[in-house]
């Protein structure tokens, strides 16, 4: 079995940060979304990965490289436009030969990996099999109707009224019978070839298409909000472990990472929280659920809830919460402005300041 994971698109709800980077390189407790997702197919027992790219394809085969790091053989496959998850399927046709293979989205967080998925597949041999999990607001994902046995009789996408609460899950398997299912469809109203066109060309044409229900935890990290959702459930699991140097001023309370090299000074850091090497807190407050990238430095700072990558400072700065900072950014205290904000922020930044 082989494994196709898709890390092309425009993530366009991960704006500006999708502007210089990969959405599926956005750190979770300091490890970017995409390797969760390549440790989970190792896990289940698959070696051969392809991975779709796009715009960002240098960015993607920096950070993975072979992927031997990951116990893993990888081939890229360059997708001019993202023109849809079946189009990825139809250019992938060559890597994937005649073999099954199971198709992961890379920005997709399931927290128990997709192991007993993949175990299914091997023991009934349906020709596609959906991951469900059932969800509040259904009528903002792909929606699946089962019969009596767990059969798909029905999918849609994003409808106005939902026939089930089961969202569909961006970690499908499929036998080679796709292929013929992704040639036969057209592009839909918004010019993608969809994936659920195609499954549900399979179930016309007589084919076994099941569900599987996710045991654990699972969120497309698409919008803030998940990214941030994502990163507190990874770090309610993190065991303490303190290798970077922490002063007797300072007070490191619960489940605290502190990367090699990192140095806490007159700090508060209270866990959950992650921060990464060689990174600098002086006279500040890091609060739970924040995770701070290597080579940042926070001086009189008071963040938590939040996601900071590498390189970044924070000076003088309280209250930050709920926040997504990327990479090289700046946030400082404007200095001989009372009461007013200085902003210089790229195209389609979000920002959010007291009022
Ligand atoms: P989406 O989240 O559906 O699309 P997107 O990445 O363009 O994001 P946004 O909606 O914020 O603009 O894509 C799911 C995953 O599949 C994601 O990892 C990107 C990838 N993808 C491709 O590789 N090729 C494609 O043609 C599409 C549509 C998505």
């Amino acid at each position: 079995m082989k494994a196709l994971v898709l890390a092309g698109g425009k993530g366009t709800r991960l704006r500006p940060l999708t502007h210089t980077s990969a959405k599926q390189l956005v750190p979770i407790a300091n490890k970017p979304v995409l390797y969760y997702g390549l440790d989970a197919i190792r896990d289940a027992g698959i070696t051969s990965v392809g991975i779709i790219v796009g715009d960002t394809a240098r960015e993607i085969r920096e950070a993975v490289g072979d992927g031997s790091r990951f116990g893993l053989e990888v081939t890229y496959i360059p997708q001019e436009e993202p023109l849809g998850l079946a189009h990825c399927v139809l250019i992938a046709r060559e890597f994937l030969a005649d073999e099954p293979f199971v198709m992961y989205l890379g920005d997709n967080f399931l927290v128990d990996g997709i192991t007993d998925l993949v175990d299914a597949f091997h023991e009934t041999g349906y020709d596609a099999q959906i991951l469900l999990t059932k969800v509040a607001e259904p009528q903002f994902y792909g929606v699946a109707e089962l019969g009596p046995d767990g059969e798909i009789i029905g999918l849609e996408e994003k409808p106005e009224h939902p026939r089930s609460d089961l969202a569909i899950v961006g970690v499908y398997t499929f036998s080679p019978a796709i292929h013929e299912a992704v040639r036969a469809i057209r592009p839909s109203a918004r010019g993608e070839l969809e994936i659920t066109d195609a499954i549900k060309w399979l179930i016309g044409n007589g084919r076994r298409v099941h569900s599987h229900f996710v045991n654990g935890y699972w969120k497309d990290t698409g919008r803030l909000q998940d990214m941030l959702e994502c990163n507190r459930i990874v770090l309610e699991g993190i065991e303490r472990a303190v290798r970077g140097t922490v002063d007797g001023l300072s007070e490191i309370t619960g489940r605290v990472v502190i990367e090699e090299g990192a140095i806490i000074e007159n700090s508060v850091i209270r866990g959950p929280a992650v921060v990464g090497a060689d990174t600098k807190i002086n006279g500040s407050y890091v609060g739970p659920y924040t995770s701070i990238g290597g080579d940042c430095v926070l001086e009189n700072a008071e963040v938590e809830y939040s996601i900071i990558l590498g390189e970044s400072a924070i000076r003088g700065v309280s209250g930050l919460t709920y926040s997504l900072i990327g990479r090289n950014v700046e946030v400082t205290r404007a200095v001989g402005v009372p009461n007013m904000n200085q902003l210089m922020v790229g195209d389609h930044s979000k920002i959010q300041v007291r009022a």
